[in-house]
């Protein structure tokens, strides 16, 4: 059900759950104090209790009051480079500020000023709002008010912000041991940082305790099998490039060009979510692409909703 400025605000003061839009997914948000709404979100998503959430602010100020020490180096060249943005900031926080469902029990706090014009006059209303992903936890992300629907059903409350422009989640940096580091991948490539901070971020691995929780769990699957190919021969669907020649005899459906990373994530998780509309069991993808910059965000994500 699309809703109002005013008539989320409403909600979220109350103590309802509403889907927001941001430049990157649409995020199902709450009042971060209001533990009552955040467990519903846990509900609805179906998400594991030790996968924390990030805090949506309006400005990067805002999240001085829930620091514990001085912030991290960088941290306000960051802010002002890439905020409003698809960039989250994971910071120490003082404990007793941030209800432990928030941290899911971590030391730590995700931050994030998300770059949607609604969302922002939304927590100038509210205060800040945890948002994780509108989804289903495990399947696509959602970046239509019709994906969220389709998620939680008609009658759900979702502030109308039209397509999300990014379509693929925001970057995490992390600080630890005096430097800040990738926990996930995201809309900004590692080397968006390098003049900034003086050095690239590196990937933290998958085993590392730094790992953002969430990317340790499966992540952003249709319910088609996924194959990652570079090669297709007698295959009946292959999600390919625009730009690219496939053979005549199979179904392709294209996302974007292969000289343009960021068309292809904003098409993402739009071409996940349409093969199970059209009920397709299996699909060869074509990821004969860089590895580097945006695209390695691209394959970590197929990595992830093809189960590798
Ligand atoms: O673009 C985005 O970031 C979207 C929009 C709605 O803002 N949100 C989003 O939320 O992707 P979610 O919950 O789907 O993913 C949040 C990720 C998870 O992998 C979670 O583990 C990680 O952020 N995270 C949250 N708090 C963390 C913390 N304190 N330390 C490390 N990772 C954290
Ligand atoms: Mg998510």
């Amino acid at each position: 059900m699309l809703i109002s400025l005013e008539e989320a605000a409403d909600k979220l003061l109350s103590g309802d759950v509403v889907a927001i839009p941001t430049e990157t997914v649409y995020g199902l948000a709450a009042s971060y104090q209001n533990t009552d709404a955040i467990k519903k979100i846990y509900q609805l998503k179906n998400r594991p209790p030790q996968n924390p959430l990030i805090l949506h602010v309006a400005t990067a100020v805002e999240i001085e009051p829930f620091i514990k020490a001085a912030l991290p180096p960088h941290f306000y060249l960051l802010a002002r480079h890439f905020w409003p943005g698809p960039l989250t900031l994971v910071l120490e926080v003082i404990l007793e500020k941030i209800p432990e469902i928030v941290r899911a029990g971590l030391t730590t706090q995700a931050f994030r000023v998300p770059d949607h014009p609604l969302t922002l006059d939304l927590l100038k209303k509210t205060g800040p709002l945890v948002a994780p992903s509108a989804n289903l936890s495990g399947r696509p992300s959602a970046v239509t008010t019709e994906h969220v629907e389709f998620d939680f059903g008609k009658e759900f409350p979702v502030l109308d912000g039209g397509v999300c422009q990014r379509g693929v989640e925001s970057t995490i940096l992390i600080y630890k041991e005096e430097k800040w580091h990738l926990g996930r991948l995201g809309a900004l490539p590692a080397g968006a940082f390098t003049s900034i901070l003086g050095y690239t971020p590196e990937e933290i691995s998958a085993d590392d305790p730094l790992i953002c929780p969430g990317q340790r769990y499966r992540h952003y699957a249709p319910h088609a099998k996924l194959n990652l190919v570079k090669e297709f021969k007698g295959v009946q669907a292959i999600i390919g490039f625009s730009d690219r020649v496939y053979p005549k005899d199979s179904q392709v459906i294209r996302w974007g060009s292969s000289q343009d990373p960021r068309e292809v994530l904003s098409h993402l998780y739009e071409t996940l979510r349409y093969l199970d509309s059209c009920s397709i069991k299996e699909v060869f993808v074509d990821v004969d692409f860089p590895d580097e910059g945006l695209w390695r965000t691209l394959k970590e994500r197929l990595k992830k909703a093809s189960g590798i």
